[in-house]
This record gives C-alpha cells, sequence and structure tokens, in this order.
C-alpha cells in the first residue's frame, strides 16, 4: 500500500511540475492527472480515517457527533423556553420530549458522557413535565433556571465549563410561532 502511496506522491508532483501549459495539451493528459489527484486524496483520507479509533463517521451507518447533538439540545433548550414563556403547554410538552429523546441518544451513542451529571437532569425534567401538568410560567420559569443550571454543571465537571447556557435572551425562530394560536 505504502508503494501505491509513493507512486501516487511521485505522479501527482510529476504532473504539476509538468506545468498547465502542457496540462492543456489534451484531454487526456488533464484526466490522467486529475486521476492521479484524486487517487493521492482518497489514499491519503482512507489512511488517515484508518488512524482514528473513534471515527463516527463509519460506512455502518451515520452517527451524529456529540457537539451535534449539544447544538440540538441547545436549540430544544431555546424552543421550550419560549414554548413555556408564552404558556403554549401541548408545544412544551412537544420539546421536552424531544429534548429527553436527545439525552437518550447521546447516552447510549456516547457513555462516555458522565452518567451521574446525566442523572442530574431527572429533577429539572421532571419539574418542568409538574409545570406544564399545571400550566403555571410561574413554576416553569422555576424549573427552566434549574434545568439551565444542570446543563451548566455537566459542561463543568467534564472540563468545558467555558460552555455556558443561559436562559434565552431572544427568539432566533422567526420562522416559528410560539404563542398559542
Ligand atoms: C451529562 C453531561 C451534559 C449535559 C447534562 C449537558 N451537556 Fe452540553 N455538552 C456536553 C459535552 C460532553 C459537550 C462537548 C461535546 C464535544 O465537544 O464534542 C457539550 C457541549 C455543548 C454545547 C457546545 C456545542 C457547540 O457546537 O457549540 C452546547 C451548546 C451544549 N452542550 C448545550 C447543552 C444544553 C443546552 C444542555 C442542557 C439542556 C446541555 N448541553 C447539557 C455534556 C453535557
Amino acid at each position: 500500500m505504502s508503494e501505491i502511496k509513493a507512486l501516487c506522491v511521485a505522479l501527482t508532483i510529476h504532473s504539476i511540475t509538468m506545468g498547465w501549459k502542457q496540462v492543456m495539451i489534451g484531454k487526456r493528459v488533464l484526466i490522467f492527472l486529475t486521476g492521479a489527484i484524486v487517487s493521492t486524496i482518497a489514499l491519503y483520507g482512507s489512511g488517515f480515517s484508518q488512524g482514528r479509533t473513534n471515527n463516527p463517521l463509519t460506512s455502518n451507518g451515520y452517527q451524529p457527533h456529540l457537539g451535534d447533538l449539544m447544538t440540538t439540545m441547545q436549540i430544544r433548550h431555546d424552543k421550550l423556553w419560549l414554548a413555556g414563556k408564552f404558556g403554549n403547554w401541548p408545544l412544551a410538552a412537544y420539546e421536552i420530549d424531544l429534548m429527553l429523546e436527545n439525552f437518550q441518544d447521546i447516552a447510549l451513542l456516547y457513555p462516555g458522557v458522565p452518567v451521574a451529571d446525566m442523572a442530574t437532569l431527572s429533577k429539572p425534567t421532571k419539574a418542568i413535565g409538574d409545570a406544564i401538568a399545571e400550566k403555571s410560567v410561574a413554576k416553569f420559569t422555576q424549573a427552566f433556571a434549574m434545568l439551565t443550571a444542570a446543563c451548566n454543571a455537566c459542561h463543568q465537571s467534564i472540563g468545558r465549563g467555558y460552555i455556558v447556557i443561559q436562559t434565552p435572551t431572544a427568539s432566533k425562530f422567526g420562522n416559528q410561532v410560539f404563542p398559542p394560536k
């Protein structure tokens, strides 16, 4: 395999040093050049991914990156807030449900995320559930602050204290209606 890599590198260097003028001489040269470059990239690409033990992008299926699942969490946190703030209880219930599913996925896909920190979410999510059932904005606001504190507690415990979540200050979703219709 390393001989093939070396050959491809040599071919690429040779092709490049041939200069663009000659490349334009005929289609065949261009195809050859492109082929050499593409195969070099492909070989190097596969070499890099082989070296990684935890590459989540495998041919067996797509596994989202933890950071992406967390970005989804950030969106849910935002939408949940807006729904509760406007007393849109069915939407709030829907968002908390999706948020819990999101956390389940994280627990399943990333067992390295501390279970103890995951467990800190159960109290605030239950309190949010109760506030939704009682249709109480005041209780919801209190429970939401607990939830946000749990987000930050985990970030701190895993050495990412610089990711600080707060109660949203404004809606980022101009394309969605939050007050109940
Ligand atoms: C059990 C631990 C844990 C909890 C609870 C947790 N997070 Fe995270 N969060 C992480 C980890 C780990 C990362 C770093 C992911 C990475 O770098 O791959 C992270 C990263 C993030 C990021 C950065 C992603 C980015 O692209 O900027 C955001 C935003 C985030 N979390 C939001 C939240 C929100 C909102 C909550 C609460 C609703 C929450 N997290 C709760 C563990 C947690």
